[in-house]
């Protein structure tokens, strides 16, 4: 049983919390905002604010707190503020506190900024005295508790193996599988998560249009594309070490393509970018790295039927140690 403190206590953090409760650790949440701490009293729960913790009662926090968009730039100013808040707190105790990253953040946060501000305002170091990780959230606003309940995947970005310990034993639970990467690793995933589904999305929306100019049904295309392609099984789909697409079809049909297009006047833009992508990868990518190795693997991973292994994905991406465990 762990003795956590949950700082930002929102969706995120409250889904957080109330799933780790439910798995018998011993929850505080802390909050800026008066209502939320009054609002999970109500419910039962510890809430406070954060002047009021006892960090010698503590073995791990969960940086849960907002980091939105404004203008067109990220906000790290609340979890900045936080950081401090709880490296202060740091100072105050001679436990070994586990920091851990759950707000979205740009890849280098973790390490670049937040670790900084621990280590100055605890005048400690970080893997030495304390931990540091990067643990991004994959759940649903609107499943939040479900997801975080049931997950599909656990990723952990770590930098010393006492936090990477103390981390498996909080997840392993869960059942879910457990990807073990750096901070910036864990950070770069999570934004590449959100963004290929962004991806998806618009070029499905683009797809859309254009079969309405056609005459013919977008959603009966989209869902049999869910299926056909989607869902092939293929568990290291499209992660190729930078490698542009080629083959007899993909190069051939995204020109044709294009050119159906073009031919009406109408516009399909994340088909030219792609497009566009692949003829500059062509250039610069001299050629396939050992496309037999990575033949081998999705064909063992296919023959054998079950779902991609530490050693699989470790050889996909040319590590020589598993990064998934
Ligand atoms: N909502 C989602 O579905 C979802 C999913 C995955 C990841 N995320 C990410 O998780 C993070 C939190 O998102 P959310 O949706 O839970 O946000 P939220 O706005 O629901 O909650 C954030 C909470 O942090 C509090 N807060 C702000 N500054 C604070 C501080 N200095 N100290 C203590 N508390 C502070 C706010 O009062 C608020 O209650 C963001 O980085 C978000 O991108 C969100």
């Amino acid at each position: 049983m762990f003795r956590i403190v949950i700082v930002g206590s929102g969706v995120v953090g409250q889904a957080t919390g109330k799933g780790l409760a439910k798995k018998g650790h011993n929850i505080t949440f802390v909050d800026i905002n008066p209502q939320t701490i009054a609002k999970l009293r109500g419910e039962g729960l510890n809430a406070m604010t954060i002047g009021e913790v006892d960090w010698n009662a503590v073995d791990l926090v969960m940086l849960a707190v907002s980091t939105p968009s404004v203008d067109g730039k990220i906000v790290l100013d609340y979890i900045e503020s936080a950081a401090w808040d709880v490296g202060r707190g740091l100072a105050t105790t001679s436990n070994y506190i586990t920091v851990v990253v759950r707000s979205t953040v740009p890849p280098t946060t973790t390490e670049e900024r937040i670790t900084p501000i621990l280590e100055q305002a605890s005048g400690k170091r970080a893997g030495h005295d304390f931990g540091v990780a990067m643990n991004p959230e994959f759940l649903r606003a609107v499943s939040n508790e479900q997801d975080f309940a049931r997950p599909w995947i656990t990723v952990l970005g770590t930098t010393d193996p006492r936090t990477r310990e103390v981390l498996d034993t909080l997840y392993k639970p869960f059942g879910a599988l457990i990807v073990h990467c750096t901070p910036t690793e864990a950070e770069m995933i999570k934004y590449v998560n959100n963004v290929y589904n962004a991806v998806k999305i618009s070029y499905f929306n683009e797809v859309y249009a254009i079969c309405q100019k056609l005459g013919i049904d977008g959603h009966l295309v989209g869902a049999a594309v869910a299926r056909s392609a989607e869902s092939m099984w293929n568990p290291l789909y499209g992660t190729r070490g930078g490698v542009p697409y080629g083959g007899a079809c993909l190069p051939k049909d995204t020109v044709a393509f294009m050119q159906f297009v073009r031919e009406r006047g109408w516009e399909h833009l994340m088909l030219e970018a792609t497009i566009a992508v692949n003829e500059k990868l062509e250039q610069s990518v001299p050629a396939v790295p050992s496309p037999d190795k990575i033949d081998a693997v999705l064909q063992a991973v296919n023959a054998r039927g079950t779902a991609a292994q530490p050693e699989d994905l470790a050889a996909e991406v040319g590590r020589s140690t598993p990064i998934v465990l």
